[in-house]
């Protein structure tokens, strides 16, 4: 099982930029935790970060060719990016946004997720688990398409 893990603008600053509110690892040590956790699982993680809207489209339309499922937190895209959102809807695998902050007790112009009508489902608010939380995720929902395979 091969997932990818993309990350948008503003995320490769994570460690420096409002710790109160995204904390203190940075986007290196998250991955590290991720990559961690499943180390002993055969789900295969890769990881991708850029700040440009088109670098993250081109990554998303082709991470069906070498991926099962996607997990995206898509940063400030989040709130407005249609051509994200088109990106999501245009690849067959699963897709699921995670949020380090709860966007829903954030200002109001963070409360609404466009990208996120196109995923299978959102985390949001549990800081660096919640990208853990979507593997998991991800990994039952693969299981079940597959036919409750549980060999992962
Ligand atoms: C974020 C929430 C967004 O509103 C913000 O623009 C980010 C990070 C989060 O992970 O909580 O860059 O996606």
């Amino acid at each position: 099982m091969k997932i990818l893990i993309i990350n948008g603008p503003n995320l490769n600053m994570l460690g420096k930029r409002e710790k109160g509110i995204y904390g203190n690892m940075t986007l290196e040590e998250i991955n590290q935790l991720i990559a961690k956790e499943f180390t002993s699982s055969d789900v295969n993680i890769d990881y991708f970060q850029s700040n440009e809207e088109g670098k993250l489209i081109t990554e998303i339309q082709l991470s069906e060719e070498a991926y099962d499922g996607v997990i995206i937190n898509p940063g400030a895209y989040s709130h407005y990016s249609i051509a994200i959102l088109d990106a999501i809807r245009s690849i067959a695998i699963p897709v699921i946004e995670v949020h380090l902050s709860n966007i829903h007790s954030r200002e109001e112009y963070r409360r609404k997720t466009v990208t996120g009508e196109g995923c299978l489902g959102i985390v949001s608010g549990f800081g660096y688990y919640g990208y853990i939380m979507a593997v998991n995720a991800l990994i039952n929902t693969l299981i079940n398409i597959r036919g409750g395979d549980k060999h992962v």
